[in-house]
Parts: structure tokens; sequence; C-alpha cells
């Protein structure tokens, strides 16, 4: 199973410590280079009942205008999996996985993803896809923007570029720990902008995982999106 946001393990001169999210925390700096412990898990056997999207078929290019017009939004190619990979490990909050999972996601889950691209580099992306068993629901896996690029509401309209080409999804789903205000925040204000009803309860507790390192995760339900259109 890939975990999503919060946790990371890092390893610095060999010996190991948990960090917490902290939003805002600053860009991460290790001394002497040190480790982010990566891949906490891989996609075996996971992934297969999910990949019910190709990138053979993805949605149209969403070329922004205005405020921050040099930003396109548009789903990933398979070889973006490789900047989402760096976003993500450069984020030094969210759960790294291997370098594997995110190209095959950006192959397999283009539909449902989105990347932003800023003069031609990848500077953020959300990783999502529609659950097999209910896909009216899209769940958002992973979200992140690289960190020169945050505060420009690139995280705000990836989330809207993916839905807007989603008609079918009337629920956005993701899970977020309790001390990741960012990501709160994010998520609650797509709900006021798209007038959905917005829930929170527990999925996955401490309890649930096998490694040390991961705080709760709550579910996040933004659902009836569409109801006012
Ligand atoms: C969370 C993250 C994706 C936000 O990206 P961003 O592009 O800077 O966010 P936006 O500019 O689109 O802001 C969207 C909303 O979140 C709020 N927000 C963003 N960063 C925030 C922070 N550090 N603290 C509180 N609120 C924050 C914004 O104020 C905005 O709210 P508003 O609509 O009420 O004005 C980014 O901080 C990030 O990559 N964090 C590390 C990875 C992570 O934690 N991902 C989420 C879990 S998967």
């Amino acid at each position: 199973m890939i975990h999503s946001c919060p946790t990371i393990r890092i390893v610095d001169a060999g010996l190991s410590q948990l960090r917490h999210d902290t939003p805002g925390y600053p860009p991460s700096h290790h001394p002497g280079g040190s480790t982010f412990v990566a891949a906490l898990d891989t996609v075996d056997g996971d992934m297969g009942p999910f990949m019910t999207h190709s990138a053979d078929h993805p949605s149209a290019t969403d070329q922004t205008t205005g405020e921050g017009s040099d930003l396109e939004f548009r789903p990933p190619t398979m070889e973006e999996g490789a900047a989402m990979w760096r976003i993500a490990r450069d984020s030094g909050t969210l759960d790294l996985n291997t370098s594997y999972a995110y190209l095959i996601l950006a192959r397999d889950f283009a539909a449902t993803s989105r990347v932003a691209v800023a003069d031609g580099d990848t500077v953020g992306f959300a990783l999502g896809y529609r659950r097999p068993t209910a896909p009216e629901r899209l769940f958002i896996w992973q979200i992140a923007v690289d960190e020169s690029q945050r505060g420009r509401r690139i995280a705000a309209r990836l989330l809207d570029a993916v839905v807007a080409d989603l008609p079918e999804v009337t629920t956005l789903e993701t899970t977020i720990t309790e001390d990741n205000a960012a990501s709160q925040r994010l998520f609650a204000s797509f709900a006021e902008r798209h007038g959905a009803n917005h829930s929170v309860g527990p999925l996955l507790t401490e309890a649930h995982f096998p490694d040390p390192g991961h705080g709760a995760e709550l579910l996040h339900e933004i659902s009836e999106l569409r109801s006012g259109t």
C-alpha cells in the first residue's frame, strides 16, 4: 500500500529519527547530506486493481490565463513521474515512495492526475485515482508543490483542474494528518470554493501502519461537488 501525505522517516548520520510534517517547514537542510529514507512502500500487488485510467486518453491541456499565466496544468506524462518523485523527496514532509511508483502512477493515472508546469519545469503535481469500487470518488493520493513555487495557488489550481475534467466525479477524498495545516487549509478551501460538503473522520490509525513514524490519517470527504450545476 502506498501512503500519501504526512510523516517521513529520516536517517541522519546513521541515526534514525522521526520528523512530523510541519506546514511551512523550511526547505530541508540535512547536514552532511543526510539521507531521506525513501521507498517506505512499494506498489507491488496494490495498484493493479487501480489501473483503470490510461495516459492514452488524457484530458485536454489546461492553459491558465491571468495571474500566473506562465503556468500550465495538464495530465502528466510517464516521464514526469521522475519530477514528481523529486518534488515529493524535496518536500521534506511527504512519504516518499519509489521512483518506480511515480513513473507507473504517472502513466496509469494520468487522466486523474495533474502536473503544474512553469517555463518547462514541472513544479507541482496532484496524483489521484478514481476508486474502483466507487468511481464517482476521486482519491487524491499525493499533492505537492515545489517550495519555490508555494503560495501561488498552484495546489488549489491542480485540484480545480483535475476535478473540472472529470464530470463524473462528485466526491473528492484525501487523508491528512492532524498536524498538516497547509493541506487541511488547501482542501477546506477547495470545498468552500466549490460549495461542497466537507466531512472529516477516522480512517488510518497509527496502529494500522506496520512501520514506525506514521501519524493517524484522517479521511476528508468533499462531497456533492456538482450539486449546484
Ligand atoms: C500543501 C501544499 C501542496 C500547498 O501548495 P500551495 O501551492 O502553496 O498552496 P496554495 O497556494 O494553492 O494554497 C491553497 C490554500 O492553502 C493555504 N495554505 C497553503 N500553504 C499553507 C500553510 N503553510 N499554512 C496554512 N495554509 C496554507 C492557502 O492560504 C490557501 O488557502 P485559501 O484558499 O484560504 O487562501 C504545499 O505546501 C506542499 O507541497 N506541502 C508539502 C507536501 C504536502 O504536505 N502535501 C499535502 C499532503 S499530500
